[in-house]
């Protein structure tokens, strides 16, 4: 028995759910290649900035026994280095190209979508709400109004469908102000959850010192420690959002079965960050033939016989 893969975001089809996590594998056109030659289901950029940023000191991303902590600080090549590889992408190509935007103001948003909005291109634009490594820089997602003034200014322009990356909530009350923000802009198709849970701290117990320099060790957890995290705001937003909108899954995705309860829990497609990081686009190989036996073993043949179909007691 065959199994399918396939999904579709935001009307556009991908030949199987798995792409990268941006910021993962995505900041120069050398990597974007390596995802457009691994089993990935598409490909999305590292968060742009209008212009082009070194980032914070290194050392300032580890791997940790059950995951990762990061404060990039936003490193990338500038929104027009972005813009010119989706003019010269291959849409004929079978993976849709997803584009981070993350202006460090609401100004700087408005320009790159209007950018984008000009070139007229069939990728999907993905903003992010939830930076949490700029210094001084306060993510817009942990503010209500904030956010939903930028959404009201941005989606007018973008018009076509988008999403939102939001950061992880840990409180009923703010899924439902978020969801009811999202539910309000019509052309807001999915949002993707979550981005790293902000702002943990790794202390090494031998060297007795942090473990990676900007923001005094301060920086964002992803992997394994932070799957069940993911999954509730997956659940959250997939029980909440109306019309359609859907939700993209990310963290704590290290083989076929955590991909299993990503969608279990709703989500119609999924990112990998950590993992990635750490085993390189072959990871796609793998985690796709762990699901794949996965429905497999349970009898299902596509994605849509379970997403969303977590039971309650
Ligand atoms: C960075 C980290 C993030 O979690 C994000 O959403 C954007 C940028 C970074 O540190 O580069």
């Amino acid at each position: 028995m065959s199994v399918d893969l396939s999904t579709s975001i935001a009307g556009v089809k991908l030949p199987n759910l798995f792409f990268n996590a941006s910021g993962v594998w995505c900041q120069q056109e050398a990597e974007l290649t390596e995802l457009l030659n691994s089993e990935s289901g598409s490909l999305i950029t590292k968060s742009a900035t209008f212009e082009p940023r070194e980032g914070n000191p290194s050392p300032r991303y580890l791997p940790l026994e059950h995951g990762s902590i990061n404060s990039m600080g936003l490193p990338n090549e500038g929104y027009e280095y972005y813009l010119e590889y989706a003019k010269k992408y291959d849409y004929n190509n079978a993976k849709p190209l997803f584009i981070s935007l993350s202006g460090l103001k609401l100004e700087d948003n408005i320009q790159m979508v209007t950018k984008f909005v000009e070139a007229d291109l069939p990728c999907i634009l993905e903003v992010n709400f939830s930076c949490p490594n700029v210094p001084g820089k306060p993510q817009l997602g942990y503010d209500m109004e904030g956010m939903a003034k930028a959404l009201r200014t941005l989606a007018p322009i973008i018009k076509k469908p988008f999403g939102i990356k939001l950061p992880p909530y840990f409180d009923i009350v703010h899924f439902d102000q978020v969801a009811e923000i999202c539910n309000s802009v019509d052309n807001l198709a999915f949002v993707t959850c979550v981005n790293s849970v902000g702002n943990g701290l790794a202390i090494d117990f031998e060297t007795e010192t942090v473990a990676i320099k900007p923001k005094d060790g301060f920086g964002g957890l992803g992997g394994q420690m932070i799957l069940n995290t993911a999954l509730a705001n997956v659940n959250a937003f997939a029980r909440r959002l109306k019309n359609g909108k859907q939700v993209i899954g990310v963290g704590g995705v290290t083989s076929g079965k955590e991909a299993f309860l990503h969608v279990l829990a709703g989500a119609s497609a999924v990112q990998i960050g950590t993992q990635l990081k750490e085993e390189g686009p072959q990871f796609f190989a793998r985690v796709k033939k762990e699901l794949e036996d996965i429905m497999v073993a349970k009898g299902y043949k596509s994605l849509d016989d379970f997403r969303g179909k977590v039971k309650t007691l």
